[in-house]
């Protein structure tokens, strides 16, 4: 069983590092930035790209069952971060791989990696927007179908990925479940850097703990190639993080200088429906009767 998650996550590894078309040149501006993608990336210009503008009038309330999530409140016994040029990409390559069930996926996904997206400000940064607003940054928890065996067989099947997309919130504290993730980050400043880090920190420590409340859709990878073939879980509620957090993020290099900013811009939905689960409508219906029933009682 040992030997078979080392398998799991050399196969990670491979399919981030040594795979054609995972490794290709793209950047953020000028002639390698997302207006040209489609030139070499074909997929970049497909109907249901990511990432998109959530716009709460539009979303189809849906009732789908619990998210489960497995494995994500213990440590993590060997992990990998690496500045690829582009963000800085969280592996797991020894230990126990999380794993995400439930809701809107049909069998179970199996952690690949995770990552970030900011911008050059705390004004923006967030890939996915809600009703046209930006967020200083956002993370993506990546996973692939397991019966698809590994990541690259899997990001060839319209259900073989589900990214758990987390908005940020610059706020006036620090985040302190972030700091050892901080400390490691410093570490991958240059292009190509990696760190090699023992018994981190619970992928839980990344999240909000609200599993409810979410927007869900179909949709692409947001770098190149592109590919449609992920199940977009997007979080309302925000991870808040201090600025001089977020700022730690922008010191990284990029195969085209420092890499200020690596947002995609937003995609046109097309024909698909947006989600949101009845989680969290119920939430939000339960308050407003709450509200209502105070108001008659102060009347
Ligand atoms: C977001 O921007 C689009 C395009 O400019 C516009 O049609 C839409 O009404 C905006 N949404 C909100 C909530 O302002
Ligand atoms: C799967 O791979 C084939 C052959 O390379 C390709 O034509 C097809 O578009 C891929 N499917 C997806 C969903 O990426
Ligand atoms: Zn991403």
């Amino acid at each position: 069983m040992v030997v078979r998650r080392i398998l799991f996550g050399a196969a990670v590894l491979l399919s981030v590092n040594f795979v054609p078309g995972y490794t290709q040149d793209f950047g953020y501006d000028g002639t390698s930035g997302p207006n040209f993608w489609g030139k070499t990336f074909h997929n970049c210009v497909g109907k249901h790209q990511s990432p998109i503008d959530i716009e709460l009038t539009d979303v189809k309330v849906k009732k789908f069952p619990p998210l489960k999530f497995e494995n994500f409140d213990m440590a993590l016994e060997k992990v990998i971060l690496k500045n690829n040029g582009h963000t800085v990409v969280l592996t797991v390559a020894e230990g126990q791989l999380p794993s995400v069930s439930g809701g809107p996926l049909e069998g179970t996904y199996l952690f690949a990696q995770l990552h970030f997206h900011w911008g050059k400000n705390d004004l923006e940064g967030s890939e996915n927007l809600i009703n046209n607003h930006s967020f200083p940054l956002e993370l993506h928890m990546v996973f692939y179908k397991s019966s698809y065996n590994d990541f690259l067989h899997a990001a060839n099947h319209s259900d073989g990925l589900t990214v758990l997309s987390y908005l940020f919130e610059a706020v006036e504290s620090e985040n302190h479940r972030y700091d050892k993730f901080e400390e490691e980050l410093v570490k991958v400043q240059n292009l190509g850097a990696t760190a090699e880090v023992h018994d981190f920190v619970p992928v839980q420590q990344f999240i909000i703990d609200d599993k409810d409340a979410y927007f869900t859709y179909l949709g692409s990878l947001t770098t190149p190639p592109c590919s449609e073939v992920v199940i977009w879980i997007e979080f309302r509620q925000t991870v808040p993080l201090s600025h001089d957090q977020i700022q730690t993020f922008r010191q990284l290099s990029g195969t085209h200088g420092r890499l200020e900013h690596n947002f995609r811009p937003i995609q046109p939905l097309f024909d698909r429906v947006i989600y949101m689960n009845s989680g969290s409508y119920t939430y939000i219906k339960y308050t407003a009767f709450l509200l209502t029933i105070l108001g008659i009682m102060c009347q």
